[in-house]
């Protein structure tokens, strides 16, 4: 089954917020942005701007009726700069004109003076000033001061890791109307519409039913759009608020990339100690987190990574201690993985220098000390599944490690200038918002007498094919075809409360809860159906394929036919249900608890070929066994593993985000900001999924695959690393991410670099 809204996009049909029909009066919002990294606010002229002809009027900090502070976790951050600013591409000033040109052409009219302050880019900086958003983390198991006395072996490094654009296609938008009253409706590009909806109601001082968030869709989010579209919606309706006009707010390409904030950069410290047979024994790590300027979702993010600290393995004595530092760049925000893949990283690293001081393969030891079912996590959860052991056993027989080591160590002895080497990669995703309260959802479905059917849910389709695999859900519970499902926008007047379309739950909750409401509705036709058939056993009544089936035999009913006549009887063809995963729990005070509803595992194993000579290479080979339980679309899910393959890939190698001295972006456009492309990926990707009993919770024994693929890419890093070894194995390397061709380059030639210096 392709995705249903495939066709529309092939048409062009396909509908996002600037789209639609074009509203007479429209006008159009453009920001004016701090030039400078920190600095206290002297004086803001608008006298030029304002002179401009198409400028409607130019709004400040003034013009916020009530709250000008928001956020979810922390409202911490202004919607428009107040006295001081803290990040290069702060907001300031919205300027309002005729035509997005104009608008945009008076932001740079706008004079102001700033008094320039110190700036902090470096977490470790930010963390020895005691510049901290929320309070430091640290997770305990066993008892790792006395367990360093029963390694053989005891190393210890550290990491810097690179942060992430999202580059969604669709960059930061909004178009907001005004209504009768002082209602709104909002089009946003948003992952979080009830964040929306909050979030401007509190700006002007409306209860929430003033408010109406509506999104058909997103042209990507990535995490991207779950805390920080608010923003621009935001100002957009600051705007149309006052103006009585409807107002549309979109941010150019280069503006979404300096304004926005980004996956979280880290430094962090691991120490690990280790048998002569390389059992893991103790292992501690420290993340300092480059939050950026404002909380956003930091501390979650760091959460998670605390949660991932050990990835897919079983280590008796751990202790993990994460801070979210407070930096002056722009806020670092949600991104595919949200603090895990950062985690996962560091263990890798040690995990890596560990083998690399034995000599013996990295495999051995990651195999060795793989989770298994029962295992406790360092937060207290035990490890349910086998798949994570079954992924990596499939995985080795399938794609035949031994002859890739065999062939590759081969080919390394024989070859000079080009070394290749290979990485296996295993991970443990835990499925479920870490914030216990969000893992809720609900849905509304209608039937129409005709018998066609509309869903709506509280999650955002923005490309991951959530709408397709509601729909799937829908017409399976039902029993008919898909066919006649229809998926409407996200609205938060159909649903209210949502929690952000993110944590790659949205399936698992959004279906759960259309399942329920499907239910209700099925046992009312049933019930008609019975009295129709003059059968006293409901419960020997189904639907399938569109025909009412009783005691396992089709009868002359249709779905049709039922739809009709329940109208005409006077039942009720709509239902809304309610879903929240039960079982969770956790408790901040002992750190300890029950945060996930399950863990999704997967095996990846990657080669590739490195020039020595020039620092390029090429990914070769990726193959992976992957746990999708029993998928309810496997297309979209292929379709997902590979996505999240190619931005993981993509952050570990060519994806440079790169801030100057003065906090200033330098990779700021598509020049210089590269990301992997159709070119960039391996000739082969092989992707097998695991054969699964479908033990989970979510919707017909499927899995959340959103997230999770996205760590087969930290195996490239690795891979790399081992052919740079294999040109000088005598060297040491960093465990410094991206490993671009250039740092590759700079890292095999650091001696002649120091001589040309
Ligand atoms: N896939 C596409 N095409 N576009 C996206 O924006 N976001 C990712 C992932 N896959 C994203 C995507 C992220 S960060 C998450 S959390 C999940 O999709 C969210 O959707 P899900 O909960 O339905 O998996
Ligand atoms: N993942 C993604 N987004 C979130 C989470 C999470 O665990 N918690 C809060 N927002
Ligand atoms: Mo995804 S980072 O949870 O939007």
């Amino acid at each position: 089954m392709k995705r249903i809204d495939a066709i529309y996009h092939v048409k062009g049909e396909a509908e996002y917020v600037d789209d639609l029909p074009l509203p007479a009066e429209i006008l159009y919002a453009a920001v004016f942005a701090s030039p400078v990294a920190h600095g206290k606010i002297i004086s803001l002229d608008i006298k030029d701007a304002l002179a401009l002809e198409g400028i409607v009027t130019v709004f400040t900090t003034e013009d916020i009726p009530e709250s000008s502070q928001w956020g979810t976790i922390i409202a911490d951050c202004p919607l428009l700069a107040k006295d001081e600013v803290q990040y290069i591409g702060q907001p300031i000033a919205v300027v309002v004109g005729h035509t997005r040109a104009i608008a945009q052409k008076a932001t740079k009219l706008i004079r102001l003076e700033v008094e320039e302050l110190p700036i902090i880019v470096d977490p470790r900086d930010a963390f020895s000033r005691g510049q901290i958003i929320g309070t430091p983390r640290t997770f305990v198991l066993g008892d790792v001061d006395s367990a360093w006395e029963e390694c053989d072996l005891i190393v210890e490094g550290n990491c810097k890791i690179g942060g992430q654009e999202h580059l969604y296609l669709e960059t930061q938008r909004s178009r907001v109307i005004p209504l009768e009253g002082n209602n709104l409706r909002i089009y946003s590009a948003t992952q979080n519409p009830t964040l929306t909806q909050k979030t401007i109601a509190q700006m002007l001082g409306l209860p929430c039913h003033a408010v109406e968030v509506d999104v058909k869709r997103l042209g990507g989010g990535f995490g991207g759009k779950e805390e920080q579209a608010t923003h621009w919606a935001a100002l957009a309706a600051l705007a149309a608020w006052h103006l009585r006009k409807p107002v549309e707010l979109v941010l150019s390409r280069s503006e979404d990339l300096t304004m926005t904030g980004k996956r979280h950069p880290y430094s962090s410290d691991f120490k690990i100690g280790v048998t002569n047979e390389g059992k893991i024994i103790a292992y501690e790590v420290k993340h300092y987190q480059n939050a950026g300027a404002y909380a956003d979702l930091s501390t979650a993010v760091l959460e998670r990574t605390l949660f991932h600290s050990t990835n897919a393995y079983f280590i008796p004595n751990t202790r993990i201690f994460g801070v979210s530092c407070r930096t002056n760049l722009p806020p670092n925000t949600a991104m595919r993985g949200f603090g895990g893949p950062q985690a996962m990283f560091v263990i890798e690293s040690a995990i890596a220098k560990v083998a690399e001081t034995l000599g013996i393969p990295r495999e051995e030891i990651q195999q060795k000390n793989l989770l298994r079912p029962g295992n406790r996590f360092p937060y207290g959860q035990e490890i349910q599944t086998d798949s994570l052991r079954r992924t990596w056993l499939e995985a080795e027989q399938t794609y035949n490690l031994t002859a890739i080591r065999d062939r590759i160590n081969h080919y390394n002895a024989s070859h000079f200038e080009t070394k290749k080497g290979y990485a296996v990669m295993p991970i443990c995703f835990g499925i479920s918002f870490t914030a216990t309260f969000l893992n809720q959802a609900s849905a509304l479905v209608h039937v129409y007498p005709d018998g066609s059917v509309s869903v709506t849910t509280g999650g955002v389709e923005m490309g991951q094919g959530l709408s397709t695999k509601i729909a799937a859900i829908a017409a399976k519970a039902f029993g008919i075809r898909l066919q006649r499902i229809k998926i409407e926008s996200t609205n938060t007047t159909r649903i209210a409360n949502m929690s952000a379309s993110a944590a790659s739950v949205t399936t698992d909750l959004n279906g759960n809860a259309t399942i329920r409401a499907i239910v209700q509705i099925l046992d009312r036709l049933i019930a008609l159906a019975a009295k129709e058939l003059g059968v006293k056993d409901g419960e020997n009544i189904a639907i399938a394929k569109e025909k009412i089936v009783y005691a396992g035999k089709e009868t002359d009913l249709t779905w049709e036919h039922l739809a009709k006549a329940a109208n005409l009887a006077r039942i009720n063809l709509s239902a809304h249900a309610f879903y929240a995963t039960p079982g969770l729990g956790f408790d901040r005070d002992r750190e300890k608890g029950h945060p996930f509803a399950y863990h999704v595992c997967g095996t990846a194993i990657v080669e590739i070929t490195l020039d020595c000579l020039r620092g390029t290479y090429e990914i070769d080979a990726v193959k992976i066994v992957h746990d999708l339980g029993r998928s309810v679309n496997e297309l979209v899910d292929r379709g997902q593993v590979e996505g999240g393959l190619a931005q993981g890939l993509g952050w570990m190698t060519i994806e440079d985000l790169q801030f100057n001295e003065k906090g200033e972006l330098k990779s700021n456009n598509l020049a210089n900001y590269k990301i992997p492309d159709i070119y960039f990926m391996p000739d082969i990707i092989d992707i097998k999924f695991l054969e699964n009993d479908g033990n989970s919770p979510a919707p017909y024994g499927s899995k959340a695959v959103g997230e999770p693929p996205f760590m087969y890419g930290i195996g490239v890093f690795f891979a790399i690393r081992q052919a740079m070894k294999a040109f000088k194995p005598e060297m040491e390397f960093a465990f410094t991410s991206p490993l671009t061709p250039e740092r590759v380059l700079c890292e095999l030639y650091t001696d002649q670099l120091k001589e040309i210096a």
